[in-house]
């Protein structure tokens, strides 16, 4: 399957001034990466319901002081369940239904992504193929070093504590090839920072 990955760059765009928080605009590029070669393993599921969702999914943290994401996001003892994950996808559900008309989605695609952004972090059961796809490709950029880099600051962990954080959730995966992916890039992150050792 070939995608043609051409027809985002416009919401690329539009969603760009809201990918400067919380280092979004590393971590969607990853994760949409990710989607895009989980995809490889599901032609079954639509393509462009799961990269605009992944694309959009948490642009809501952008009217989140960041502060506040660090104390209740990160930090806090319910880290899924805390206001400030619901608000982000309370606000992802507003920013990306603005972004999606204004690139010419139909209503019907902006009702899907929605649905998967709303709750992508805070809902326990993924609703469908879709869904679970985005939620694997969320995951899967912690894996690989820049994103344990930046899992080290949010978390106050150190490359070997967040590789072992990393390690706790494979269980959570919720494709086979998402779980397989997450292994074999946790192992190549463990051999580049040397945890053994540091
Ligand atoms: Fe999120
Ligand atoms: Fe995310």
């Amino acid at each position: 399957m070939t995608l043609d990955l051409g027809r985002y760059d416009q919401v690329w765009r539009a969603a760009e001034p809201y990918m400067r928080a919380r280092k979004n605009d590393v971590h969607i590029p990853l994760s949409f990466d990710w989607a895009v070669r989980l995809l490889e393993h599901f032609p079954q599921a639509d393509a462009d319901i799961c990269l605009l969702a992944i694309l959009l999914h948490d642009i809501g943290w952008w009217a989140i002081d960041m502060e506040e994401i660090i104390e209740q996001g990160f930090r806090s003892e319910n880290i899924l369940q805390s206001d400030v994950r619901y608000r982000h996808e309370a606000e992802g559900v507003r920013l990306g239904t603005e972004v999606l008309r204004q690139t010419g989605w139909s209503e019907e695609v902006i009702r899907q992504v929605c649905e998967i952004i709303d709750g992508h972090d805070t809902r326990p059961d993924p609703r469908h193929l879709n869904d679970r796809i985005v939620r694997d490709a969320d995951k899967l950029w912690r894996y690989d070093v820049p994103g344990t880099a930046i899992g080290c600051d949010w978390f106050g962990e150190t490359p070997a504590q967040n590789c072992d954080r990393n390690e706790r959730i494979l269980p959570k995966f919720e494709t086979e090839p998402g779980r397989a992916m997450a292994i074999a890039a946790l192992a190549a992150t463990r051999k580049a920072l040397k945890v053994h050792v540091l």
